[in-house]
């Protein structure tokens, strides 16, 4: 495939975890991907790392919760690789607690770097990116099990992926007919630095180790494990393929049964 040929996928907080494995893998399926996150550091570490490994990876930072940073991240994706043709929506938090006692700026900002961000990143894809203009496309975002149920002491991170689906379900329906696919991928519990958090937080909420919130969590997954970045990526390189033209408006759980629904 010459690279005129290629699609140009852009991902969200791709320097970790599950958008790292994304990243990779759509790299590996023949797209050209421009990643983004905060840190400079860990953007220049990662598009190296992923170009020794012989693919076609770049990036600039970006913060999601910036709308002018996000114009120009995507701008930034345009003049690398060209006209956006797959967005993934990754970058996220964890955030909760007793909800009576949540400050008002935490529940904003997991609303804004959970939610509001899916909405100016896929904005600016479909604008600056020249998305809105194709006849194919594919937006995917991560949202989590925690979309789909409520997850205890984390109210804003719930309502934030709860949010998430809905946005995927409306905006789905809305570019139908363009060709342009839009669907949610729902993890549940997945072996990253942010699940490593989560159980750090937990073990301080409920006084007990981390190796106690570890063993609980697993004993809730039919599976008995984690999942791993890279089974959350294969559905999302499923989701960016041609084989999967008529999937769209659909929050699909990769949890080892943890949500059947
Ligand atoms: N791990 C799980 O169990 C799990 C389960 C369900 C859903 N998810 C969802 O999956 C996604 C990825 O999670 P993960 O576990 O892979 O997390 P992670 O390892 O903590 O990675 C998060 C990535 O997002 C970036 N990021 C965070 N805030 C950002 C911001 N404001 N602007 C731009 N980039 C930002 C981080 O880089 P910087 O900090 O440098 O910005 C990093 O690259 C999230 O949306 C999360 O909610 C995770």
């Amino acid at each position: 495939m010459s690279d005129q040929d290629k699609r140009v996928a852009v991902v969200t907080g791709a320097t970790s975890g599950i958008g790292l494995a994304v990243a990779r893998l759509l790299a590996a399926q023949d797209h050209r991907v421009f990643i983004g996150a905060r840190s400079a550091e860990n953007v220049a570490q990662t598009v190296k790392e992923l170009q020794d490994e012989g693919l076609e990876v770049d990036g600039a930072v970006v913060d999601v919760r910036s709308t002018d940073g996000v114009r120009a991240w995507i701008q930034a994706a345009v003049d690398r690789f060209g006209s956006v043709d797959v967005v993934v929506n990754n970058a996220g938090r964890s955030g909760g607690g007793v909800t009576a006692d949540i400050a008002e700026e935490l529940w904003h900002d997991v609303i804004d770097t959970n939610l509001n961000s899916v909405f100016r990143v896929t904005r600016e894809a479909l604008t600056t990116g020249g998305l809105r203009a194709k006849d194919r496309g594919r937006i995917i975002n991560i949202a989590s099990t925690a979309g789909k149920q409520g997850v205890v002491l984390g109210a804003p991170y719930s309502a934030s992926k709860h949010g998430v689906v809905g946005f995927t379900k409306a905006l789905g329906n809305e570019l139908a007919p363009t060709g342009i696919t839009v669907n949610a991928v729902c993890p549940g519990y997945v072996e990253t630095p942010m699940a490593q958090r989560v159980r750090q937080g937990y073990a301080a909420a409920y006084d007990a180790t981390e190796e106690a919130i570890l063993e609980k969590f697993q004993a809730k997954i039919p599976l008995g494990r984690y999942s791993t970045p890279e089974e959350v990526a294969g559905l999302v390189g499923y989701l960016a393929s041609d084989a999967a033209a008529s999937i769209t408006s659909q929050a699909l759980n990769v949890c080892g049964g943890l949500g059947n629904f």
